[in-house]
């Protein structure tokens, strides 16, 4: 097998900078990507026969952990099928039926095949609902690749906003109304200046892509007011929070009901799965019925409908019980560890949290972009190295959170304590 170094610069010259997602490229460090072989529970392996403690776990789908033995089961059931048909089948209803039986706040479902596809059709079907251009989306919410969420806040006068990615025409930037998250007089005034013009204000209501920036719930509620009051419909994106803060995601735990909801991650099981929820007069403006276009090749793909279905059967009150207590652990012993590592070197570090989700940052009661750090990533890279290096992987980059799942028990929390300590 060939080493990593040797398959990166095999990657390089097939790939564009050796990743087919930038967010893996370890940009910034001194050390090239793991090239993962195999993976089981909490751990991943590379080529070189490495282990690590996984706290990515693919970006947050694999809550059950790595290879979950019950959804390997009904994965290979399944391939014994056939995969793909591109025709109805019963296997996307079989999740549909059971997704909408657990989340009494939507009626019905359409799967597309990532959280981005997901982003794109909700945006759409808002804007075709309610005949209207403008998106308010905030200042460190991500919402995956789509050309009108790729924009920052503008350098020019307040309130414009320019694309934070080549490609992306100016025309579509101008539909995009940047926030701040909190900022409600900005909010209200945005809503008057372009009164009758905005179809949607689109949020994840646990901010999770841009360091964890946990909002307050009278800030959700005041989206769900401000949007009623305005004809405009709350887009709540939950392609991480959705099955990870609870089963319901944000929306279950706030009791705040958005007009559309965006899944992905988790409702897959690891598989590519997204999918767009809402009351049934929304999605009625889906094609074949409505005017909105819609579509997919392999849009409820049978073994991602059958690897997700598995995946959500299997969570219930008692496993998001075990999720946070597993995660606060795994806090704790970070929190020592930083405490203590090289008489004080990340001394300065905290570990921000909400359920099983966790942030290691160098500073403290961050719940916006503007309190994020400037040097972030040069304090981060020192940290993620030290811990590569004793068997504990982190998402590759300052900004992305760790993911606590159930393969992460009492026997993986010791193993860390062990490695962290080494
Ligand atoms: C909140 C949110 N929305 C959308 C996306 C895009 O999902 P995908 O990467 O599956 O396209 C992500 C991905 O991280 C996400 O976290």
């Amino acid at each position: 097998m060939s080493t990593q170094s040797e398959l990166f610069s095999k990657s390089t010259k097939l790939v564009p900078g050796g990743v087919h997602s930038p967010v893996r490229s370890f940009k910034g460090l001194h050390t090239t990507p793991r090239f993962i072989e195999r993976a089981d529970g909490a751990y991943i392996y590379d080529v070189e026969g490495n282990s690590y403690i996984d706290f990515c776990m693919s970006f947050g789908p694999l809550i059950l952990g790595h290879k979950n033995s019950l959804v390997e089961e009904e994965l290979k059931k399944a391939l014994s099928r056939g995969w793909s048909y591109g025709a109805c089948e019963p296997y996307s209803l079989d999740l549909a039926e059971y997704l909408l039986s657990r989340l009494p706040f939507v009626d019905q479902i359409r799967f597309v095949n990532s959280g981005t596809e997901a982003v794109m059709t909700a945006l759409r079907l808002a804007r075709g609902a309610t005949k209207r251009n403008k998106v308010i989306k905030f200042n460190g919410c991500y919402h995956g690749h789509v050309d009108s969420m790729l924009i920052k806040a503008g350098s020019g006068l307040a309130g414009t906003s320019e694309a934070s990615s080549a490609g992306v025409p100016e025309g579509t930037s101008q539909d995009t109304l940047i926030l701040e998250l909190g900022d409600i007089e900005g909010i209200t005034q945005c809503f008057k200046d372009h009164a009758g013009e905005i179809a949607a204000i689109i949020v994840e209501p646990l901010p999770a892509n841009n360091g964890l920036l946990v909002q307050d719930k009278e800030f959700l509620t005041f989206l769900r007011e401000v949007t009623k009051e305005n004809d405009s419909l709350l887009i709540f994106d939950e392609v991480i929070s959705g099955f990870r803060v609870a089963f319901g995601g944000m929306t279950e735990l706030t009791g705040i009901i958005p007009d559309i909801v965006t899944y992905g991650k988790i409702i897959g099981g690891g598989l590519p799965v997204g999918a767009i929820a809402a009351k049934f007069d929304i999605m009625q403006n889906l094609a074949p019925i409505g005017g909105v276009y819609q579509a997919g090749t392999l849009s409820a793909n049978p073994l991602a409908m059958v690897g997700g279905l598995k995946t959500l059967e299997l969570l219930d009150k008692k496993s998001y019980e075990a999720l946070n207590e597993n995660t606060s652990k795994i806090v704790t012993l970070f929190k020592k560890w930083l405490k203590e590592f090289n008489d004080g070197q990340f001394s300065d570090y905290s570990v921000l949290s909400h359920s099983s989700l966790f942030w290691i940052v160098p500073g403290e009661e961050i719940n916006c972009v503007n309190k994020i750090p400037a040097d972030i990533t040069e304090k981060f890279n020192p940290l993620f190295e030290i811990l590569l290096n004793k068997g504990i992987y982190l998402s590759p980059n300052a900004y992305e959170v760790g993911f606590g799942s159930l393969a992460h028990d009492d026997k993986l929390i010791a193993d860390l304590e062990k490695r962290l300590w080494s």
